[in-house]
């Protein structure tokens, strides 16, 4: 794997799973794999999990590591080429990204979409000039359309709790206060579909994600049904992609141990983090059905088998 932007990078997502499960259960494998060497994690928006998990995989491979909020411990960062910097943006993207790449030799990178320019968000203009200015690989901690790291670790997760080969997975709406992006939907599409799973995405008329990533999964405005005999249920907001960045707002689409009990029983999945009694009831959030803490614990082990990857075939 030269770089890590999206699926399309990876020859076999399935062998990154097995990888990934590989490394959960003897991590120290590759210890020595990344000695001497350096991974930039740079983030221009906030994170708790992909932050720390990089981190601890980066560590359990043997890197040592950078950890760089740009916009608050750096200067402000201009993204846009031909513009007159009189304003607050003090240093320039096509400066900043070949000087921290100079001290990496792997660099990763987390940059939200706009939510306001639906064409400028899903070209991934930033995150391919990022990626033409690094002189190393880079590594997609979550940009304007997918989250890579996340949905490798849900394949995981979903990977080491099914209890048929072909489980039905179903990927729901649930409501929130605040415009978010449709990245780890999408991106959750994309990885599942690639895996042959049964997915269906249910979501409220005009919440309809775009077909790139919908592909062939089964697509439903009726989330009880939906819900039915499904063995995994995946819960996240999106903001609209129709009428791009826009909030829709239905508390009735919540998940509930009364929508679970039509499933069956199903692992109830979230990426976090969560507003509880908002998108998930509190009461099947801290029952036994979910998985979160267990989904979210997988990103170590994903992001160190997308680390040992880059760092077998960049050398
Ligand atoms: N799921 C996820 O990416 O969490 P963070 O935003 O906290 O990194």
């Amino acid at each position: 794997m030269k770089q890590f932007l999206s699926v399309k990078d990876t020859s076999d997502p399935a062998d990154l799973v097995r990888l990934a499960r590989d490394l959960k259960k003897d991590p120290f494998q590759f210890e020595n794999l990344g000695k001497r060497k350096t991974i930039g994690l740079i983030f221009l928006n906030p994170s708790l999990r992909t932050r720390m998990s990089m981190i601890k995989a980066a560590q359990l491979v043997g890197l040592n590591v950078i950890a760089f909020n740009l916009n608050q411990e750096g200067w402000k960062i201009e993204t846009e080429d031909g513009v007159i910097m009189d304003g607050d943006n003090a240093e320039h993207i096509n400066e900043a990204i070949p000087v921290i790449s100079s001290y990496c030799d792997l660099l990763a990178i987390r940059s939200f979409p706009t939510l306001t320019d639906r064409e400028y968000d899903y070209s991934e203009a930033l995150l391919i000039k990022i990626q033409r200015l690094s002189s190393v690989p880079v590594i997609n901690m979550e940009s304007a359309t997918v989250h890579p790291l996340q949905s490798l670790t849900d394949l995981v997760t979903i990977d080491e709790l099914k209890k048929v080969e072909r489980p039905k997975i179903v990927l729901s709406w649930a409501p929130h206060p605040r415009s978010l992006p449709q990245s780890v939907a999408n991106s959750f599409l994309e990885w599942t579909l690639s895996h042959g799973h049964d997915i269906t995405v249910v979501q409220p008329k005009g919440l309809e994600l775009a077909k790139e990533f919908t592909g062939n999964a089964a697509v439903s405005y009726n989330q009880k049904e939906a819900l039915s005999e499904a063995d995994f249920v995946y819960v996240k907001n999106w903001s609209s992609y129709n009428e791009y960045g826009s909030i829709y707002r239905d508390p009735e689409w919540i998940i509930s141990r009364e929508k679970m009990r039509v499933t069956n029983e199903a692992k109830l999945m979230h990426c976090l983090p969560v507003r509880r009694n908002v998108v998930i009831s509190e009461e099947i959030l801290e029952s036994p059905q979910s998985v979160v803490v267990q989904q979210a614990g997988n990103r170590v082990c994903a992001a160190q088998a997308v680390l040992v990857s880059l760092l077998k075939e960049n050398g």
